[in-house]
């Protein structure tokens, strides 16, 4: 069938507003979609998400944008017309899986006629990396940044029309824009972004240049938005920021972290609330006096360490030492005995000495940490860091080795901590490992596996936790 679009006169018509402009585009997406469907187009989508909860609330957003497109999403790519990556690019491994992943595509491209792949995400804010896969990916059709995931139905409707390949990154920008659809992952549990971007320039980290400035939301439309998760059946919400406890910093006179942290933990019906990530400079008195007295904000606080030298931390740009987060360390224990805690720790960050990497053991030691993930320090280009002297490569694999023993070490320590204890857990799936059986999380995060079934997906239940496994229990419904 022959159909002719005056894609000039459709721009034009355009509004100029957000998100008005965007849902015309998903309109005039859809009337395409329509047409080609009746020439065989199955118009199946799919998003794969490839870095961290940011990344993972980028991917709800586009495939709410797909679905309302007109398109029905897939997990086969195989059987997919469009796919989207959301890439990260905190470390050198992650930009290497997407290539893997790209390479591994090419074929199911040449055998799928009018297929798009698609890339956004913090990969795609560095320059060098558009440019290459320009250059070596022909068949990647449509290329956009993390300041322009809202776009992606006008971006997509340009690449349908034009057939061409469609590329647009912007260093940054101050629009936050709104309601556009979402499709969430999960029924039971949502995630809402309270601020995007970071100003905190860690000396090793990419993600300032990625993500942007600091931005945060208004507190009413955080509260809106957290008032429909709750109507709309979910029982848990997660609060999303690259650094919570600065949220509103760069608003004047706005609300702190704390108090949306408590306007949202006295939603009625609100049973579970997490968040994440918090930075040890800046979290406060007033955050953890939030927490002691909500009992349905998460017992469990992921506290990054990076490093426990505080040289190094100066270093990194930190803005705490040894002393200060051991002392905040404390205070939380103090005040909320039973939640867990977990941290980040980066080895062989540049200059590293053996000494400095003993500071970093022995807050391990004393932290007694539930879990922490350890990384193997990443250069990344555009960061003060990566012009620093690097530590030697068997130097730091060997730390890495010595530091994963002693965190198994402490880990272990906590292992029985709530055996034989009846918990509330919320049920996520069916175990997909051992029939009959359920997984679900307590407040502190850690994984219980019990035997039901599926009808207990997105409910609490009362379990009692009868074996432990180190990081995960088995139980039963109490
Ligand atoms: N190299 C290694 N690890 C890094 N992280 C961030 N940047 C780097 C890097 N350049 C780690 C930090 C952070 C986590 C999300 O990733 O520990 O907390
Ligand atoms: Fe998330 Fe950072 Fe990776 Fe971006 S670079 S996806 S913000 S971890």
């Amino acid at each position: 069938m022959d159909y002719i679009i005056d894609y000039k006169e459709i721009i034009e018509q355009a509004p100029l507003d957000e998100p008005a402009r965007q849902y015309y585009f998903m309109d005039r997406v859809r009337e395409l979609v329509e047409i080609r469907k009746l020439e065989g187009y199955k118009a199946h989508c799919m998003v794969e998400v490839m870095g961290c909860q940011m990344s993972a609330k980028d991917g709800e957003k586009l495939l709410g944008i797909l679905e309302k497109c007109g398109y029905t999403v897939t997990e086969d790519d195989w059987d997919a017309d469009i796919v989207l990556f959301t890439t990260c690019t905190v470390r050198e491994n992650a930009n290497q899986k997407l290539y893997g992943r790209l390479g591994r595509l090419k074929h199911q491209y040449e055998k799928r006629d009018g297929m798009i792949i698609g890339i956004t995400g913090c990969m795609m804010q560095e320059k060098d990396e558009v440019e290459g896969i320009c250059k070596h990916y022909p068949y990647v059709k449509l290329v956009f940044g993390t300041h322009n995931v809202y776009k992606l139905a006008e971006l997509l409707y340009k690449s349908l029309v034009t057939g061409k390949r469609t590329v647009e990154v912007i260093d940054d920008t101050k629009l936050i824009v709104e309601d556009l659809p979402s499709d969430r992952k999960f029924k039971f549990k949502g995630s809402v972004n309270i601020s995007y971007g970071c100003n905190n320039f860690c000396t090793y980290c990419i993600v300032p240049y990625v993500r942007g400035r600091e931005k945060s939301r208004n507190a009413t439309d955080i509260l809106r938005e957290c008032e429909k998760l709750i109507e709309d059946g979910c029982l848990e919400i997660m609060l999303l920021g690259q650094n919570v406890n600065s949220y509103g910093n760069d608003i004047p006179g706005s609300t702190t972290f704390p108090e949306l942290l408590k306007a949202v933990a006295e939603l009625p019906g609100l049973k579970r609330l997490r968040y994440m990530t918090s930075n040890p400079k800046d979290f406060s008195d007033e955050l953890i006096e939030v927490m002691r007295t909500h009992p349905n904000i998460e017992r469990h606080v992921h506290l990054p360490l990076q490093s426990g030298s505080s040289a190094i931390l100066k270093r990194m740009n930190r803005h705490y030492t040894k002393e200060s987060y051991l002392e905040l360390v404390r205070k939380i224990r103090k005040a909320i005995p039973d939640a867990t805690l977990t941290t980040d720790i980066i080895v062989g960050f540049p200059g590293e000495t053996e000494e400095d990497f003993q500071d970093t053991i022995d807050v391990v030691k004393e932290c007694r940490y539930d879990a922490a993930y350890t990384f193997i320090y990443s250069k990344r280009t555009g960061t003060p860091a990566a012009k620093f002297e690097q530590v030697p490569e068997d130097i730091v694999k060997e730390r890495f080795d010595r530091l994963l023993k002693v965190v198994q070490e402490s880990s272990a320590e906590n292992e029985n901590r709530d055996l034989g204890k009846v918990m509330e857990v919320l049920v996520e799936d069916v175990n997909r490992n051992q029939e009959g059986y359920v997984t679900g999380r307590l407040s502190n995060s850690v994984l219980v596996h019990f035997p039901g079934d599926k009808s207990l997906i997105g409910t609490m239940q009362m379990v009692k936790l009868t074996e432990s496994k180190g990081f995960y229990y088995f139980g039963e419904i109490a």
